[in-house]
């Protein structure tokens, strides 16, 4: 389903202090994952609180294209019946995947062990994004591809078959390239390797296990870990019951945080600790959050978040902390520019070749609204303006970014003046309640 949006500018203007809940959609990460194991696994398996925004609906209509039966039941109610490991068929039409990264890369390692052949294309964003990072171990599973120059969409992918096992340690910090392999794997003869230094995202992983798959992932001395797995496996359907995604959760809660007398909360967000960095962060700035109600939920651990308007302090993030926060630097930019004193982030590389390239789109966007920021190589030095108060009054050039977007939407409600975005329409990749969300809470929201 590529978007049909039109694209649409939105300000964001100096809120009074937001309260309420934010019940914020299902994580995109295990939304992508509960389509693809629903595909790979013979029978039902049932999904309860599925994402449904553009990036997970394009990953639904790949299944379909493959042969699986993906049907909506209800709200965020999901039902695949799958194929199995090794049962796709070829898709009869290219696959779009609009903005979203992370399906088609997954996809990409689903389809590359089976002798079918598919076509990849997405949006401008998407075709401008690195595709070889996923390609190119691929074929050591003895998979094809052709692609446009430097290895870019639209491509075409012959999956291998057979395939055999192999050892591979993944060089980039991705969760999206480890986990194609693990998809790429679950076809091919014999037991994989795959190792990485980052720890990355690990749903993947998780819901292999719970689907029944022979995984095992060892802690590497040397740092890191390697993760095992036996090929030619056989899944079986399973209850995947979806939490509530901690990036999108970012956006409220950072609004509770910078906005005067504010206090949000979020209900049953994901607590895995490779994706609460941000919450992390923002504590060491004191930030004043709570988690209650801690519990676990389809093998992750979930818990409510609750936040209070809290005076921040800039400090350094760790780098090594970067994968556990990575969609999340935007709207911490955005809190550091709050904030009292120097906000240094560094080991950023990876955000380059997101959406957009966000360190460039972060500093314009920064310095549009009166902040002063360094860009690195690899970071963002953001002298927080502290007591002084963010000026605010530009107008941000979103890039197709839909973090971009909702970022400075939320420096806008804490802003001494209003801060515009060009585009709100990719917001509707992974979050397409949130303007009706933050209204809820009190934010005003204008269009352009
Ligand atoms: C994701 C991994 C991350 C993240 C993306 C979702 C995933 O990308 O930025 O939004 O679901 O595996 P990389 O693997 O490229 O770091």
């Amino acid at each position: 389903m590529p978007s049909t949006s039109t694209s649409r500018a939105v300000a964001a203007r100096p809120a009074p202090p937001l309260s309420g809940e934010a019940p914020v959609p299902g994580d995109k990460s295990i939304s992508h994952r509960a389509l693809l194991l629903g595909t790979l696994a013979v029978g039902e398996t049932r999904i309860s609180g599925l994402l449904e925004a553009e990036d997970v609906l394009n990953t639904a209509s790949a299944m379909r294209a493959y042969g699986a039966t993906v049907e909506r039941q209800g709200p965020g109610l999901w039902s695949v019946h799958g194929v199995g490991v090794g049962g796709l068929t070829a898709p009869a039409a290219p696959l779009d995947f609009g903005n979203s990264g992370t399906g088609s890369r997954l996809v990409m390692g689903m389809a590359a062990t089976t002798p079918v052949t598919s076509v990849f294309t997405g949006d401008s964003s998407l075709r401008r994004r690195p595709m070889k990072r996923v390609l190119d171990p691929l074929t050591r599973f003895g998979a094809r591809y052709e692609a446009q120059p430097g290895g870019l969409m639209p491509l075409s992918l012959t999956g291998a078959g057979p395939a055999l096992a192999i050892d591979y340690e993944v060089t980039v910090a991705s969760a999206q390239v480890k986990s194609a392999l693990l998809f790429a794997a679950l076809n091919a003869t014999g037991r994989s390797r795959i190792g990485q230094r980052a720890l990355t995202r690990d749903h993947t992983e998780k819901m292999l296990a719970a689907f029944g798959a022979d995984i095992s992932v060892e802690p590497r001395s040397g740092g890191g870990e390697v993760i095992s797995l036996m090929g030619e496996a056989e899944l079986s359907p399973c209850a995947v019951d979806v939490p509530r995604d901690p990036s999108s959760a970012a956006f409220p809660l950072v609004a509770g945080l910078l906005v005067p007398g504010s206090v949000v909360s979020a209900p049953g967000v994901l607590l895995n600790t490779r994706r609460t960095g941000l919450f992390e962060a923002l504590r060491a700035m004191g930030a004043e959050i709570t988690v209650s109600n801690l519990r676990q939920s389809g093998g992750e651990d979930i818990g409510d978040i609750a936040v209070r308007f809290s005076a921040l302090k800039g400090i350094e993030v760790p780098p090594e902390g970067a994968p556990a926060m990575i969609d999340e630097y935007p709207v911490l930019a955005v809190a550091a520019a709050f904030a009292e004193g120097r906000t240094v982030m560094r080991g950023l590389e990876e955000l380059r070749v997101k959406e957009s390239d966000r360190l460039s789109a972060i500093v314009a966007g920064l310095r549009a609204n009166g902040v002063t920021v360094e860009e690195l190589e690899d970071g963002l030095i953001v002298e927080g303006r502290g007591a002084d108060g963010v000026p605010g009054g530009g107008m941000v050039e979103t890039h197709m970014d839909h973090r971009i977007a909702m970022s400075f939407l939320v420096m806008g409600m804490a802003a001494r003046a209003p801060v515009a975005v060009d585009d709100v329409a990719m917001i509707a990749t992974s979050f397409p309640e949130f303007e009706g969300l933050m209204r809820g809470l009190g934010a005003e929201l204008l269009s352009q």
